[in-house]
């Protein structure tokens, strides 16, 4: 079931996701809210780790719950970071191993929305933000 976007209440979610992040070495907190098509949203945060590298973004965070729901299928994903004092300024745009994940479990017209607020946002597809990317297809 493909619905349209309720976009400011992804980003709401994304925003209350994003209180939750664990973020104590960069204090960059970042929230993502993750629709699925069947309309049902899985929120995520970053949780960061004394070893460095293990720190998870929270995108996918947000993937890996729904998966773990048995959830497939995605229509968008909201995603919202900025340092943990003052007003988030700029829009947190997903790393390259997010755009790989979400290339496993989508297609080009999902909808990734960064926000700074409710009013100020950009909607990209992930064909635009991870052309050319490796699906796993040869592979088969
Ligand atoms: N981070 C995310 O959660 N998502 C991204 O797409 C980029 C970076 C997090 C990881 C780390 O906790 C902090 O932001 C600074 O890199």
């Amino acid at each position: 079931m493909t619905n349209e976007v309720d976009v400011k209440k992804l980003i709401l979610q994304a925003l209350g996701a994003r209180t939750r992040a664990y973020a104590p070495y960069s204090n960059y907190l970042v929230g993502a809210a993750l629709l699925s098509k069947q309309g049902r949203v899985y929120p995520g945060c970053n949780i960061e780790n004394g070893s460095y590298g293990v720190t998870v973004c929270a995108e996918r965070v947000a993937f890996f719950r729904a998966v773990q729901e048995g959830e497939r299928d995605f229509q968008a994903i909201a995603i919202v970071g900025g340092k943990r004092e003052g007003a988030i300024d700029s829009f947190a745009f997903p790393c390259g191993v997010c755009r790989q994940v979400m290339t496993e479990f989508c297609k080009d017209d999902f909808q990734i929305i960064v926000a700074k607020s409710l009013e100020d946002y950009e909607i990209h597809t992930l064909g635009e933000l991870m052309p050319h990317g490796f699906g796993g297809e040869q592979l088969e």
